[in-house]
């Protein structure tokens, strides 16, 4: 295990009614952005608690943030922050909602071109505002993590970026926040946060114990949960559960000290900004081929998978690596998530070196844990994924 500093300065507020904990939180005097997304926390009843918790404080709403948030819509949120003086941003939604009111917090203060925020990967921020989260969606880890991912579909962009300053400093997870979510919204949380755990684990072995039996056990919260929490959508316990696991996929614990492989993600946010595919879509169509064509260079840690995950153990180890990856591919479509790019009537043909030429673009030639997918590796799991 390589040395590391952890440091995950978000305070969690978990469990029912713990919205009311953002009155705790907020100064008095704070002057807040409510940055939301197209409604459902109106509908959910989520809006007025929050309301409530807020008080007479001075809020700017901004409703509005879309799937994939993009930069033309969160400009014009910057610009009624900085023209109220906000001080706050309060994100009230999923990972769109809260990425988004990162990148709002990010580019307040910002002296240049605010999408230099983004093209420089979050290194030219200097100073943000203060950022707390209502999450209503658990997926993306986004609300315990200083990351964010940004479409500009102007330009068929979508860049991730990450700044220590933007940590939200407190979060609500309240689980019944969630039971409004469509199958489809569950599902894909359930498929992103199950990627995040595998490209933090599943690369070669760092005698990295803890963390290894870590990942495991939210992999198989996730299995467990995911059924259940699909059939029964107000199940608190399934909810919860995978609510914390989303949680805890995605906030440093898992990465601490170890190899990652990220392409997976990388990959697949060309996907989202070529053909507009959830993101949790993209991941289960690129996984799958990954593990395939990477399947000698993780051959301990698919073993180790294999065994601990899926409970496979007889036969050779190519056998059992098969199946392993088998056996990922059907969990996704086990919850609804399609795993081939013809399920999204995209043609691998031409999407494959297309894909393949935009990270080459973006100098990301050498990802994976060792540098090893190239560019003509990145085609050939898109082919493969045909
Ligand atoms: O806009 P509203 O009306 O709120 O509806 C949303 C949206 O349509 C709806 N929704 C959210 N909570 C709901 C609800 N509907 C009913 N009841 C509720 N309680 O769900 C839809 C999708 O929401 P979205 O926020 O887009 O989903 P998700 O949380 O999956 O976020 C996806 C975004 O996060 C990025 C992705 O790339 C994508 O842009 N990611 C962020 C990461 C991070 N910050 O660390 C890491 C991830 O890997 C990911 O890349
Ligand atoms: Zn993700």
């Amino acid at each position: 295990m390589e040395n590391f500093t952890f440091h995950n300065p978000t305070r969690i507020h978990f469990g029912r009614g713990q919205i009311a904990a953002i009155g705790g939180e907020l100064p008095a005097t704070a002057r807040v952005l409510l940055l939301a997304g197209g409604g459902s926390i109106i509908q959910n009843g989520v809006y007025d608690q929050v309301k409530k918790a807020l008080g007479v404080r001075a809020t700017f709403e901004f409703f509005g943030v879309e799937a994939n948030p993009d930069f033309d819509t969160l400009i014009q949120a910057v610009e009624l922050a900085r023209r109220e003086k906000a001080d706050w941003v309060l994100a009230v939604g999923g990972g769109s909602v809260l990425d988004g009111a990162k990148f709002v917090a990010a580019a307040v203060p910002y002296a240049g071109d605010p999408w230099e925020v983004l093209t420089k990967g979050g290194a030219g921020v200097k100073s943000a505002l203060a950022l707390g989260a209502v999450l209503t969606l658990p997926a993306t880890g986004s609300e315990a993590n200083s990351f964010a991912v940004i479409s500009r579909r102007a330009l068929k962009e979508k860049l991730a970026f990450g700044h220590p300053l933007l940590f939200p400093r407190f979060s609500v997870l309240d689980p019944e926040t969630t039971f409004s979510l469509p199958p489809r919204q569950v599902a894909n949380g359930i498929g992103d946060a199950f990627c995040h755990v595998i490209e933090q684990y599943l690369t070669f072995p760092a005698n990295a114990a803890v963390q290894d039996r870590f990942a495991e056990s939210v992999l198989r919260v996730l299995i467990d949960v995911g059924q259940t929490t699909l059939a029964n959508p107000t199940d608190y316990s399934a909810r919860a559960n995978l609510v914390l696991a989303a949680t805890w996929a995605l906030n440093g614990t898992i990465g601490m000290g170890v190899p990652q492989d990220w392409a997976s993600h990388m990959i697949g946010h060309e996907l989202t900004a070529l053909h507009g595919i959830d993101h949790a879509r993209t991941l289960a169509v690129v996984l799958p081929s990954l593990l395939q064509v990477r399947r000698n260079a993780k051959r301990a840690k698919l073993l180790q998978y294999a065994e601990r995950i899926w409970d496979i153990r007889g036969g050779s180890e190519d056998a059992r690596i098969d199946s392993a990856i088998a056996k990922t591919r059907a969990f996704y479509e086990s919850i609804g998530i399609r795993t081939r790019l013809a399920d999204y009537n995209v043609i691998a043909a031409t999407t494959a070196p297309e894909v393949a030429r935009r990270l080459e673009a973006r100098g990301m030639v050498k990802l994976g844990e060792r540098g090893e997918i190239t560019p003509a590796v990145v085609e050939a799991i898109l082919r493969l994924a045909a």
